[in-house]
């Protein structure tokens, strides 16, 4: 009798925390409702995005998903927060995305950067009008998105006869080739090292929305519940399927963008005029990699962040100084890392300023081969452009 009386009690003291959590998330979120199909919420005037607390690093939350594995999510990082999710996909879903990427075909991947063609824009920090070793590769880096290194510079004046007294400075009267052939120049070269480039990968863009592929749904599902966000935001995600091999990586970068005054945010594939706004990234990895491939984080936990400076320290030359990065993930196949690139706008409620200590790429992959697929959970800062694309969801079949 004892025992029962002790067991009730429990029970008791269980549904009232459990109610009140409950309670409270109703009235943080707009009446949601967290289920096994994702989330669901049914008051668009009290609906806030979503940041969940990390606590400390190690710190562990379990919850079951829809296939009945209780899962992990472990605090990896709390700045940027950064959380881990062993075994979130299972194999057979790892295996289906990869075939369902190749069945579409894999292009080049093309930084946002390099498709702009920014062209020629000399980096004379000093002003003494003359460029430097290290101008020149910031000059390289900032309109091409290419790293070069010393011996890379010194060889381009040699074949285009830039420095006649090789003392690895070009004066002004110096630079005597014009932007175009400088431009060709470049192209060549890359063709011969693609690893110079900023990121050296190939990518397939797969439309989970448009599609009735269970998988992705499930998949879906599972983010919206694990994230705490409407399923219908999660299905305007974008998607995209990334494969490295020996010697690929991706340079440091934001995936998301700095608020710009007048500047809205992107539809997806069209990219002029507009600014790339991911409030999330849900990044998996999709294959074991033999060697290399970790993803790093080179501004995790640093006091302030000052870019010229990172720059000129090639801290975001991840192909060579991977190794210096604070945070680096290991590429594990089902795992996910989920951050978040912007903070919540307290007013709103709704997608506020890019949050820089995300700063993060891929590590040259050494041995084997790396596939990861990206994940995008995407706002507007305008949350009615959001709803408004929610609703014109069609039903889930
Ligand atoms: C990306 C990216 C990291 C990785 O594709 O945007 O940051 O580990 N990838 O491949
Ligand atoms: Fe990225």
């Amino acid at each position: 009798m004892q025992g029962f009386l002790k067991f009730f009690v429990t029970i008791n003291v269980f549904l009232t925390i459990y109610c009140d959590n409950d309670q409270q998330r109703k009235e943080e979120h707009g009446y949601c409702e967290k289920t096994d199909d994702g989330v669901t919420c049914d008051n668009d005037d009290n609906l806030r995005l979503t940041r969940l607390d990390g606590g400390q690093i190690g710190d562990v939350r379990t919850f079951t998903v829809d296939d009945g594995r209780k899962l992990e999510m472990k605090t990896l990082n709390t700045k940027p927060l950064v959380f881990e999710i062993e075994d979130f996909l299972t194999d057979k879903e790892c295996d289906h995305f990869i075939k369902v990427a190749k069945e579409i075909g894999l292009e080049s991947s093309q930084t946002e950067k390099q498709s702009a063609k920014r062209g020629l824009q000399l980096m004379d920090l000093d002003s003494d009008k003359a460029l430097s070793l290290t101008e020149m590769k910031l000059t390289i880096e900032n309109g091409y998105d290419m790293y070069f290194d010393d011996e890379d510079v010194i060889e381009m004046y040699k074949e285009l006869k830039l420095d006649p007294n090789n003392d690895n400075i070009i004066t002004q009267e110096e630079l005597t080739i014009s932007p175009k052939e400088l431009a060709n120049y470049l192209n060549g070269y890359i063709k011969k090292h693609p690893e110079k480039h900023s990121r050296y990968s190939r990518q397939a863009w797969l439309y989970p929305d448009q599609s009735t592929d269970t998988v992705f749904q499930k998949v879906q599902k599972r983010v919206s519940k694990v994230v705490e966000l409407p399923l219908d935001l999660i299905r305007l995600s974008d998607f995209q399927v990334v494969t490295y091999g020996v010697k690929g990586h991706y340079n440091a970068h934001l995936d998301s963008s700095k608020i710009r005054e007048g500047v809205r945010c992107c539809d997806r594939g069209k990219y002029s005029n507009c600014r790339i706004c991911r409030y999330m990234t849900v990044l998996f990895y999709l294959n074991e990699v033999t060697s290399g491939g970790e993803t790093a984080f080179p501004f995790a936990n640093k006091d302030s962040i000052n870019e010229t400076e990172a720059h000129l320290e090639r801290v975001h030359h991840l192909y060579k100084n991977c190794e210096d990065a604070s945070l680096r993930v290991s590429a594990k196949k089902r795992k996910a890392i989920i951050w978040y690139n912007h903070v919540i706008d307290e007013e709103t409620g709704w997608m506020g300023d890019v949050d820089e200590f995300t700063l993060h790429g891929g590590c040259p992959v050494t041995e084997g081969e790396k596939w990861i697929a990206n994940f995008w959970i995407k706002t507007n800062n305008d949350k009615s452009l959001d709803l408004e694309k929610m609703k014109k969801l069609p039903s889930l079949k």
